[in-house]
């Protein structure tokens, strides 16, 4: 049996959506349970599967876990493992995230290797080297990074990365919170999560400046306080939905969205011919007059544009008159979702790490299969689009990342249902 999102193409989606807290905020949040024995509290946390996968990993650490809806307590009295299980790690690549935590309170850590994925190659060595420099010794060994932070605990030390990547700044803002003395982290990630992190820590009791910059800098503590915080939103959920209304010809207001996050998205849109409007309260996108028109964007780092969003625009790519240009820069192999665009009736050539994508008025549905979290998504934004039918199948991937994703969908005029198939 397989489960898919039967979508008849055509309605634009017109209305409001909620924009719950991130699931990339949310994980490294929920990991810093690990760093204090005292009560963390969060609100606006997502009912995702990959909030599960990590529960699970963190109640097998020694936390205990209190859910009421979106709300969530975690305690961790005293770290009952220091192992994190392949089993787990392998469903959630993020699982990497307890290994800073871990070897600053408990002094040791083995956490198996997360392994390849469908967007590429994703090694861990950056996540490695800021241990060792904060003093701890590494090892890969039969398929766990195996560390151990030196007597007396973990020491600041300067980081610097050869290249930005979020969940290693996160690893070692955590690691360096619980660490003697001073870390400078070099070449830092400037991601909304990470900054959203940065205040958790500082609200348990850290010191740090220069979050949102490329250098930051924190004084570690001896022990970390429990406090209470409020998930941020997710930008790219709520630039998910954005793009569904400008692909479909609608208006939506997503509340709670942070225009300041979405800023190079707001850009592509308003290129592509959308009127966005942000407020205190969320942002408005609308396309009610007039066709998207072609654009050329390129994948970077915060601020420039997410490559979390990189498959939803190409699905806008293929319904906007004249060519429009991709360019990957973060993950090499991040053009899987193509081929199945092409099913839909794209018209998408990929040259190594650039998609040229000539836009035609409608794509027609057709059964397309998920490759990755957010192909999963653009292919559903795309059968939105689509005339007919579009199945989308293999939804583990975007159950990991949209929260009630159909009923929302469904709630602003979109004619689509969950279904299960024979074959
Ligand atoms: C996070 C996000 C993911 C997003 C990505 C880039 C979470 C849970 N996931 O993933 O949704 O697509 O940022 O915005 O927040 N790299 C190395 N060595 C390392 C670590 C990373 O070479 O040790 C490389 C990666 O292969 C990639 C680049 O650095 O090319 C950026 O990756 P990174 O920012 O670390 O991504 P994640 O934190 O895994």
């Amino acid at each position: 049996m397989i489960e898919a999102i039967r979508i008849k193409g055509g309605n634009p989606l017109i209305g409001n959506i909620e924009i719950l807290g991130a699931k990339n905020a949310a994980l490294p949040l929920l990991c810093a349970t690990l760093l204090t024995d005292q009560k963390l509290s969060f609100d606006r946390v997502p009912d995702l599967a990959d909030i599960k996968t990590l529960s699970a990993l963190l109640i097998q650490h020694g936390c205990e876990i209190k859910q009421n809806g979106n709300s969530f307590e975690l305690t961790t009295q005293s770290i009952a493992s220091e192992v994190a299980p392949y089993q787990l790690v392998s469903m959630m690549r993020a699982s990497i995230l307890v290994l800073g935590p871990l070897l600053a309170r408990h002094g040791a850590a083995k956490v198996a290797l997360p392994g390849g994925c469908a967007i590429g190659s994703r090694p861990v060595d950056f996540h490695i080297r800021a241990m060792e420099a904060l003093g701890a010794e590494l090892e890969v060994k039969e398929g766990n990074v195996i560390a151990r932070a030196p007597k007396g605990g973990l020491v600041g030390g300067r980081i610097n990365f050869p290249k930005v990547s979020v969940g290693a700044t996160e690893n070692a803002l955590m690691a360096a919170s619980l660490a003697r003395g001073t870390t400078r982290i070099e070449n830092a990630a400037r991601e909304p999560e990470i900054i959203d992190l940065g205040q958790l820590l500082i609200s348990m009791g850290a010191t740090i400046s220069g979050l949102g910059t490329d250098t930051i800098t924190i004084e570690g503590q001896s022990s970390l306080n429990g406090c209470q915080h409020s998930v941020v939103a997710d930008r790219i959920v709520a630039g998910t939905f954005a793009v569904g209304a400008v692909i479909t010809g609608g208006d939506l207001f997503l509340s709670g969205a942070r225009g300041d996050h979405l800023t190079s998205l707001i850009s592509l849109l308003e290129e592509a011919g959308a009127n966005c409007v942000s407020s205190d309260d969320g942002v408005q996108v609308s396309m009610l007059k007039g066709s998207p028109k072609s654009f050329d964007i390129e994948t970077r780092e915060h601020p420039g544009f997410p490559t979390d969003l990189q498959a939803q625009v190409m699905a806008l790519a293929c319904i906007s008159s004249g060519t429009s240009t991709i360019r990957e820069t973060i993950f090499e192999n991040r053009f899987m979702h193509a081929d199945e665009l092409v099913r839909l009736g794209a018209d998408i050539q990929i040259h190594g790490n650039q998609a040229t994508v000539r836009g035609s008025k409608r794509l027609s549905g057709a059964r397309v299969k998920a490759t990755d979290l957010r192909a999963g998504a653009a292919l559903a934004l795309a059968g939105l689009a689509a005339s007919g039918e579009t199945l989308v199948t293999a939804l583990e991937h975007l159950d990991r990342g949209y929260d009630n994703f159909e009923e929302k969908l469904r709630g602003v005029g979109a004619d689509l249902e969950r279904i299960t198939l024979n074959a």
